[in-house]
């Protein structure tokens, strides 16, 4: 069975995660800044790359050898945050978000983590719709965390997953 039909999704178009190379680097940049107002540049990516408490997962669709989308954490001992998560525009709304962030839940288990925690631009409909769906309970709230573009503020919802020790990323 492909990996996408075992957690609920039918696979539109052959899709696998990979690990990431330098080579990637500045197509995770270009997703990152379709997605977030303040972009990370190709060398933060780098960086990133080369940061052994850093987990990186991409999702490669079809013959594409370049990410479509990521996931991004940092690894503290048993703890996991969730630095940035992002799909190209192109591919929203396929389920290859809640794919690709499933497994990275089980990336941050085998990485040692026992919690994952994110924080979440509150009224951020489908990613909250994620986490939700992946078991994240909402944790706190930080208002005015965010800056929005036209100078506004919004409030960051902090969201935590226990994480089985050896368990499926999937809530049970
Ligand atoms: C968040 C993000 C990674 C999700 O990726 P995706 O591939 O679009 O996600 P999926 O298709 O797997 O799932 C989208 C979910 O959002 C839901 N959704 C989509 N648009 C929605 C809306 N306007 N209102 C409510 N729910 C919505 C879908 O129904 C789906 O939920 P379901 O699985 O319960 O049906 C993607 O939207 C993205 O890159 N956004 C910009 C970056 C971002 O906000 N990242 C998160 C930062 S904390």
């Amino acid at each position: 069975m492909h990996w996408l039909e075992r957690i609920g999704l039918s696979p539109r178009g052959q899709a696998r995660i990979a690990a990431l190379s330098d080579s990637h680097a500045e197509r995770l940049a270009e997703i990152h800044a379709g997605a977030f107002a303040r972009p990370w540049s190709a060398d933060e990516f780098s960086h990133f790359l080369l940061d052994r408490g850093i987990r990186l997962d991409g999702l490669l669709i079809g013959r594409d050898p370049q990410p479509s989308g990521f996931a991004l954490s940092r690894v503290t001992v048993d703890e996991a945050e969730i630095l940035s998560f992002a799909m190209a525009r192109a591919v929203r709304g396929r389920g290859y978000g809640r794919a690709l962030l499933a497994h990275h839940l089980q990336t941050l288990a085998h990485a040692g983590a026992a919690t994952v925690h994110l924080e979440v631009e509150e009224g951020n409909a489908p990613a909250l719709a994620v986490y939700t769906r992946l078991g994240f309970a909402k944790s706190g709230m930080r208002p005015g965390y965010y800056a929005r573009p036209d100078g506004t503020r919004a409030a960051a919802v902090s969201m935590t997953r226990v994480l089985r020790p050896s368990g499926p990323a999937e809530p049970g």
